[in-house]
C-alpha cells in the first residue's frame, strides 16, 4: 500500500497523529504515538533487543537528552553538523540548498557538496524561490542542533542530535566497571532532536525522533579477528556501491573486498538478520555504499541499510566506521584517556589502545513506518483492509469476542478476556456485527480473534481464527492460553 493509505490509518485508528494539532502554532516536524503505535514501537524495541543487544552481548545504557556544549564542540557537531541553506530576497522563505538544487536540476546532489558549488549550480540553471520566483541568497549553513539554556545562568548546552555521544563520553567508565574487551558493543535507544529545514511526511522527516543506535568498539589491527563471525557466514547480503548491486553471502563479501572486513560484514549481517524478522520486504532492501561526498562527517566508510517504499528509497539505518574520530575528539578535550588495553602486536604482546568504533545507528520511527507500509494490504475479495504484522510486533494480539451480546456469550467471553490479559495483548469488543469486529481487528494487525458461541457453553471450546488466512479453528478454553501464547512467541 501507498502513503496515504497508511497515513490514514495511522491517524484513524492512533498510530500516530501531529503533536498539538489543536494549536495553530503546532510546529511540524512533531508526531504523537498513540496506543496502538506505542505498543508496536516497544515491541519492535524489544526484536532488537533479542536479536541485537542480547545476541551480541552488548551493554545497554539510557543516558541524557540534553548534554553540554563541550560534549558537542569535541564531536565536531558545533562546527560540522549543518545543513546548507538558501534564503528568498523577496517572501524570506528557507530552503535546504542541496534538495532544492537537485530537485531544480532532477539530479542527485550529494550531501557534502561545497557551498560555491551550489552557488554556482543556482546560478547556471537560474533557480529561483518555488514559492515566488524571487532572487536566492547565497548558500549558508544552519546548524540543525537545538539549543538550549540550563539554570538560571543559562548556560549553553544542547539537544542531542544523536544518541550516541553519551556512549562515547561514558566509555572509559563502562570499559572499566563492566570489565569488557574488546570488540564490546554498547547500545542505546532513545530521543534524538535535529532542527530540520524541512519536515515533512509524518514519521520520516521528524524534528525529535528515536534513534536506537549500536556503538562497536573494535581494535583497529584486529577487525578480521572476530570468531563469531561463523555464525552468519551464509547470510545473504545485498549491496549496491559503485560497481553496482552485488547478492552474496557474508562470507564471500568479505573475500571479494565489497565490504572490507570481517568486523563490518559480521555486524551488517546481525542487522540483516534483525530486519528479515520484521516483516519488512527484504527483496525491496539493500546495503548503499555511501561515497566520499555522502558521508556523515565523522565517518570513514558507510554504509546505509535502505528499504525501497512508495515515497522512494528511505534510509533507515546509517552504518559508520567512525574511526577513533569521538574517542580521540573527547580524550584531547577532556583529558580523560580513552585508551584500553588489548592485543597490540602480530606477536600477541598487550598494550594500549584507542578503540576505533563501527555503529548502527537506527531511525525507529522510518523502520516502523516501512513495517506499517510493506504489512497493509487491500484485501478486496474479502472486503477488508489487512495488516499482516508478525504476530509478535502485533499492537493487539487477540480479539476476544463474543459472537452475540446474549445468553451468557458476553459474560464466557469477559471471563476468557480477563484470564488471557495479564500475558498477552488481548482487546475485548461486543459491538456492532461480529464481520465488523473482525475488519475492525484485521485493520489494526491482530493476528488472532477467539470468538465464544453457542457451542462454547456446551463443551468449553472457542474458535481461533488466523487473520490472514481467516481460517478458524476449535481450542479447548483450558488450552488456549499455553496455544496463543506459543504462536505469539519470537521466532528462535
Ligand atoms: P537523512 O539523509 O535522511 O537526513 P541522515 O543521513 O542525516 O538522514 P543519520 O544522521 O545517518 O541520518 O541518522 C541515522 C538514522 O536516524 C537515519 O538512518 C534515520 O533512520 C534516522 N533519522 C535521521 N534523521 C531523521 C529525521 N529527521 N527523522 C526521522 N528519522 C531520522
Ligand atoms: N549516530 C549517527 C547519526 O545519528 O547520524
Amino acid at each position: 500500500m501507498n502513503y496515504d493509505a497508511v497515513t490514514d490509518l495511522a491517524l484513524s485508528r492512533g498510530f500516530y497523529f501531529p503533536s498539538c494539532e489543536i494549536y495553530a502554532d503546532a510546529q511540524a516536524g512533531f508526531w504523537e504515538y498513540g496506543p496502538l503505535g506505542v505498543a508496536l514501537k516497544n515491541r519492535y524495541i524489544e526484536l532488537w533487543r533479542r536479536e541485537l543487544v542480547r545476541r551480541d552481548g552488548m551493554l545497554e545504557i539510557d543516558g541524557s537528552q540534553i548534554m553540554s556544549k563541550s560534549v558537542f564542540m569535541a564531536s565536531g557537531h558545533l562546527n560540522s553538523f549543518n545543513d546548507p541553506i538558501v534564503r528568498c530576497s523577496k517572501c524570506s522563505s528557507v530552503y535546504r540548498a542541496d534538495r532544492l538544487v537537485g530537485e531544480a536540476i532532477n539530479a542527485m546532489v550529494p550531501e557534502r557538496i561545497a557551498d560555491e558549488e551550489l552557488d554556482a549550480l543556482i546560478l547556471k540553471h537560474g533557480i529561483r524561490c518555488p514559492k515566488c520566483k524571487g532572487e536566492l541568497s547565497k548558500v549558508s549553513r544552519f546548524n540543525m542542533m537545538f539549543r538550549v539554556s540550563i539554570g538560571a545562568d543559562g548556560s549553553e548546552a544542547y539537544l542531542r542530535p544523536e544518541t550516541c555521544q553519551s556512549i562515547f563520553v561514558d566509555f572509559a567508565r563502562l570499559f572499566k566497571i563492566m570489565r569488557c574487551k574488546l570488540p564490546i558493543a554498547i547500545a542505546q535507544v532513545g530521543k534524538s532532536f535535529r532542527n530540520e529545514i524541512a519536515p515533512r511526511q509524518s514519521l520520516i522527516r521528524l524534528r525529535e525522533f528515536y534513534q536506537a543506535e549500536i556503538e562497536v568498539f573494535c581494535n583497529p589491527r584486529r577487525l578480521d579477528d572476530i570468531d563469531k563471525f561463523d555464525e552468519v557466514k551464509d547470510v545473504m547480503l545485498r549491496i549496491q556501491d559503485s560497481d553496482g548491486i552485488h547478492e552474496v553471502k557474508a562470507s564471500e563479501a568479505v573475500s571479494k573486498g565489497i565490504i572490507p572486513n570481517r568486523l563490518i560484514a559480521y555486524y551488517l549481517s546481525l542487522l540483516n538478520e534483525f530486519y528479515s524478522k520484521t516483516g519488512i520486504d527484504m527483496s525491496r532492501a539493500r546495503f548503499r555504499r555511501l561515497a566520499d561526498d555522502e558521508k556523515a562527517f565523522y565517518a570513514t566508510v558507510a554504509y546505509d541499510f535502505e528499504v525501497e517504499t512508495s515515497v522512494g528509497w528511505l534510509e533507515l539505518v546509517a552504518c559508520n566506521y567512525r574511526s577513533d574520530h569521538d574517542l580521540k575528539g573527547h580524550m584531547q578535550a577532556s583529558k580523560e584517556n580513552m585508551e584500553v588495553m588489548d592485543i597490540d602486536d602480530s606477536d600477541g604482546s598487550s598494550g594500549k589502545v584507542l578503540p576505533h568504533v563501527f555503529e548502527l545507528s537506527m531511525g525507529i520511527e522510518r523502520s516502523l513506518y516501512c513495517i506499517l507500509e510493506h504489512s497493509l494490504y487491500d484485501d478486496r475479495e474479502n472486503d477488508r483492509l489487512v495488516l499482516r504484522l508478525k504476530p509478535y510486533l502485533a499492537p493487539i494480539q487477540v480479539g476476544v469476542l463474543p459472537i452475540v451480546k446474549k445468553d451468557g456469550m458476553d459474560v464466557k467471553a469477559k471471563e476468557i478476556f480477563n484470564m488471557l490479559k495479564k500475558d498477552i495483548d488481548a482487546f475485548y469488543d461486543d459491538s456492532g456485527s461480529i464481520g465488523r469486529r473482525y475488519r475492525r481487528l484485521d485493520e489494526i494487525g491482530t493476528p488472532y480473534a477467539i470468538t465464544v458461541d453457542r457451542q462454547t457453553l456446551v463443551d468449553g471450546t472457542v474458535t481461533v481464527r488466523e487473520r490472514d488466512t481467516m481460517e478458524q479453528i476449535r481450542v479447548r478454553i483450558d488450552d488456549l492460553r499455553e496455544e496463543l501464547m506459543a504462536r505469539l512467541r519470537l521466532p528462535s
